[in-house]
């Protein structure tokens, strides 16, 4: 057993041990998680694998507050309802069974997204690995002094504790490129750092729209998977792709992960288009920057493109070509937003850095 009576994870925000706060990084499939074989566990139907971003991310502070008389979720300052509250329960139940604390008071959570909610450009993913980074740490604190029989729980088993608020916060509890496995249950479906991605690759992520979408992704997969006369033939061809990327990867081969990457981006979103009745994320504004995407490429660069459950596309780059790629988009496209990106770090214990509300 690795408790102790003086163990104190070394990640106290000031000293107060009933409150912690943490910062994770949201990250981008290369290759796609699109549907669940374990809709409680959330155990996806193939391996995804993503790169974890620098420059966008979610502080989450979780505290014990002796004054509630539920959990509550309060996202960039504005107290949620209970449906919204639903998942992040669930995963605060999670930790209570886990450390045995079932009697432990409520807990507040606050989080703030630097990046915008919900609108393809994966803040749960971060919101998702940032509160259960923070819940590890407060209910360790809280609980590994008085107990002989808890055990520390590494990052590998938190990752399947992330898994089960949102699926791609599985791979959001580790920097870099990183896969989410497939695995045979609980347990070992979870997130493996392949790559810290410490070398020339980039992202840019144009942001055509910051809108909430309509369709939410845990539907989006499930009518999916569901309907799409094209989704017998999603975890193969997928298999095939996540192949080729891990190949690109190991020889840091730009232009073969990225267009192993967008191979697999437009099965993806084949496999909608096919749905019962098909649905789409895609927008005519996605279209001509992918058309551009193509101009781009045709010109010299190694770029392409990605997209997820909504019309933002996702640009993979040298990092070295980065600013070039930049400028030449927000030329073209005066109106949208670009955010830059490279690889980023696993999430982290915030001490020093001020809340930005
Ligand atoms: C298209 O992780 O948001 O971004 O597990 O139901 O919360 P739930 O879904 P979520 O789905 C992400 C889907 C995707 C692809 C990916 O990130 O792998």
């Amino acid at each position: 057993m690795a408790s102790s009576a003086d163990f104190k994870r070394n990640t106290v925000v000031n000293n107060n041990i009933n409150s912690v706060a943490a910062r994770a990084h949201t990250n981008i499939a290369l290759i796609k998680y699109w549907g669940k074989r374990d809709e409680k566990l959330y155990l996806p139907t193939s391996t995804s694998l993503s790169l974890t971003l620098d420059s966008l991310y979610t502080d989450t502070r979780v505290s014990f507050d002796n004054d509630l008389d539920k959990d509550v979720l309060y996202i960039n300052g504005e107290l949620q309802d209970e449906k919204s509250t639903e998942k992040v329960v669930k995963v605060i139940n999670l930790f209570r069974c886990r450390y045995v604390a079932d009697d432990s008071p409520y807990i507040r959570v606050e989080s703030y997204n630097h990046v915008p909610t919900a609108a393809g450009l994966a803040s749960s993913s971060s919101g998702f690995a940032a509160l259960s980074f923070a819940l590890r740490a407060l209910f360790e604190n809280q609980y590994l002094p008085e107990s002989d029989s808890i055990d520390l729980m590494n990052d590998t088993e938190l990752s399947a504790f992330a898994r089960q608020g949102s699926g791609s916060a599985t791979r959001s509890i580790f920097g870099g490129f990183v896969e989410w496995v497939y695995g045979t249950g609980s347990s070992d479906s979870v997130a493996v750092p392949i790559d810290d991605g410490d070398w020339d690759v980039a992202m840019i992520l144009a942001a055509v729209s910051t809108q909430r979408k309509k369709i939410s992704s845990t539907y989006g997969m499930k009518h999916t998977a569901e309907t799409s006369a094209f989704y017998p033939l999603w975890k193969q061809v997928s298999e095939e792709d996540l192949r080729v990327v891990r190949e690109g990867i190991a020889e840091r081969d730009i232009d073969k992960i990225g267009a192993a990457m967008e191979a697999n981006c437009m099965k993806f979103h084949a496999t909608m288009f096919a749905a019962n009745p098909p649905f789409t994320y895609l927008t005519a504004r996605s279209f001509e920057i992918i058309e551009y995407v193509h101009e781009l490429r045709d010109s010299g660069l190694s770029v392409y493109f990605t997209m997820d459950a909504g019309p933002n596309v996702k640009i993979l780059c040298r990092k070295s070509e980065r600013q070039e790629i930049h400028d030449k988009i927000a030329q073209r496209f005066a109106d949208i937003t670009l955010f830059d990106a490279a690889s980023g770090p696993a999430p982290h214990i915030m001490r020093d850095e001020t809340w930005d509300e």
